[in-house]
């Protein structure tokens, strides 16, 4: 799909459908009132009808004759909300991709948005189109015959000089395109060598990006007990995926982003129970985030160093598994009692971390990962966890996670919990009992970055979408952290 600046106005488009803004109160914008001239009151009399009310959400498909389509765009009262503009977004292009339509003209001309200006505004309008092409049919042996056509090309009023705007909103929206089609895909696919794969594949986009790759021989080398810990009840093995962009200065540091990649979660012995398993495939989203949002970096060509590391194992029982009691050290030389060996988000992470500090001494560092039901139980769907001591980068995340509405909330990390850790046996356990299960993932973590500026990102609740026909990847945080890290430029 593409995304064209225009000049024109909505009554000179000779293409297959204009989409007309309306608010449900007051009066109507400019483009409402110039399209309502050219067919002579057809709009104001669909609106004293009160059969279209104009609420944020509401959109309607018409057919004109002689002319391209009318999609009303309901807007409710001016000036909306954030999250009004986002739902009327949402549904426009949900109407536009149903219809036959392949391309349209959005006018967006005095739609006054809270808090927010235009340029806004035409970034999240493109990113909800870009988003409404998602389609998850990898594994479907037919193509479905009703499948809409794609929306070839949406054309946006607006100045001249905004079409960086639309290109950012694109560019996550592929991205998050690219993290839900990894997180949706069925785990015997989706496995750490299959996202090796497709690190090396997204190195082709870019001079910019090399990867480099860590086998389970190399982890043996660098002492990576506690990854290896978890990968070794898993015949596939496991991988540590480093991504170097340098698109910015030679020689500064580089922010980092690090992903959990658990491509499967049994539980391993501590096995799971049955009801919902499937999802579990989804424990590797942190992965597939950062993934999603190299490929936002790789199109935008941000002049920034950013280095993607992802921890990528499956976690299974067998009889080379890990079982509870077991002792592993890490590879900073900490020892780790594993008392449930479904606690292997950790596992995997701390040495992951202590790799990325040894080896790129980052300017920031963040990990995103499916780390705690317990994270998932307090936030639910709407909020990421975000944990930090530093209150820098827990500025810079909530800034990024307002911006780009897909939200974070700060909870607790302070060194009250940490004795939660406590092991008899090793210098710590890798589970804190019942209670405050994602400070206490959080905690455990914490214990592998001192010193460094760290932030903790549990995504459990976010990253996808649960159960029955709704089931499926959300593609956050790309838009957090993609606006976090633009906004280091
Ligand atoms: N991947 C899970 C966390 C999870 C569970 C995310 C359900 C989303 C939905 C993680 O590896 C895990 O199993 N965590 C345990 C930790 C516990 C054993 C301390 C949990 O949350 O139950
Ligand atoms: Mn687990
Ligand atoms: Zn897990």
């Amino acid at each position: 799909m593409q995304f064209i600046l225009s000049q024109a106005s909505l009554n000179d488009y000779s293409g297959q459908a204009i989409i007309v803004p309306l608010t449900s109160k007051g009066e109507q914008l400019a483009p409402a009132k110039a399209v309502d001239k050219n067919l002579n009151g057809f709009i104001e009399q669909i609106l004293s009808s009160n059969d279209f009310k104009a609420k944020p959400g509401d959109c309607q498909i018409i057919p004109v004759a002689g002319g391209p389509r009318l999609i009303l765009m309901g807007l409710g009262e001016l000036p909306m909300t954030a999250g009004a503009f986002i739902k009327s977004a949402n549904a426009a292009a949900k109407t536009l991709k149903a219809s036959a339509a392949l391309d349209a003209l959005i006018d967006l001309a005095g739609v006054e948005i809270q808090e927010q200006n235009q340029d806004w505004a035409l970034r999240q309008l493109t990113q909800a189109f870009q988003n409404s092409l998602y389609h998850f049919d990898e594994c479907k042996s037919k193509s479905e015959d009703d499948k809409p056509a794609t929306i070839q090309t949406l054309n946006v009023v607006a100045a001249a000089d905004k079409q960086v705007h639309l290109d950012f909103g694109q560019a996550v929206g592929k991205g998050m395109a690219f993290t839900k089609k990894l997180g949706d895909l069925p785990p015997n696919v989706a496995t750490p060598s299959y996202l090796a794969d497709e690190a090396d594949k997204l190195a082709t986009l870019s001079d910019k990006l090399t990867t480099h790759i860590l086998d389970e021989d190399k982890m043996e080398e660098l002492g990576m007990g506690s990854f290896l810990s978890v990968t070794k009840g898993s015949i596939e093995p496991g991988k540590i995926i480093c991504m170097e962009y340098m698109g910015g200065i030679k020689g500064d540091a580089p922010h980092v982003l690090v992903g959990k990649g658990v491509t499967f979660d049994s539980g391993g012995i501590s096995l799971k129970g049955g009801a919902g398993m499937d999802e579990m495939k989804y424990d590797m989203c942190g992965a597939a985030s950062v993934l999603g949002t190299m490929l936002t970096m790789i199109q935008l060509d941000l002049p920034i160093n950013f280095v993607g590391v992802v921890a990528a194992a499956e976690n299974m029982p067998s009889g080379h598994a890990s079982k509870p009691g077991d002792i592993v050290t890490a590879m900073n030389g900490t020892t780790i009692e594993i008392l449930n060996t479904d606690a292997e988000g950790r596992l995997v992470l701390c040495d992951a971390l202590t790799y990325t500090i040894d080896t790129y001494k980052p300017a920031s560092i963040v990990d995103i990962a499916t780390l705690t039901g317990a994270c998932m139980m307090a936030l639910g769907g709407v909020n990421s966890g975000l944990f930090t001591e530093n209150e820098d980068i827990a500025g810079e995340l909530l800034t990024a996670s307002v911006v780009s509405r897909d939200s974070a909330w700060r909870l607790p990390l302070q060194e009250e919990y940490q004795e939660l850790l406590d092991s008899n046996f090793a210098d710590i356990a890798n589970i804190g009992g019942r209670l405050a299960g994602a400070t206490t993932a959080a905690c455990f973590l914490s214990r592998f970055t001192k010193g460094q500026k760290w932030a903790h990102l549990d995504i459990a609740g976010t990253a996808w979408n649960s159960g029955g026909k709704n089931k499926g990847a959300t593609g956050r945080p790309v838009p957090l952290l993609v606006n976090y890290l633009a906004a280091k430029v």
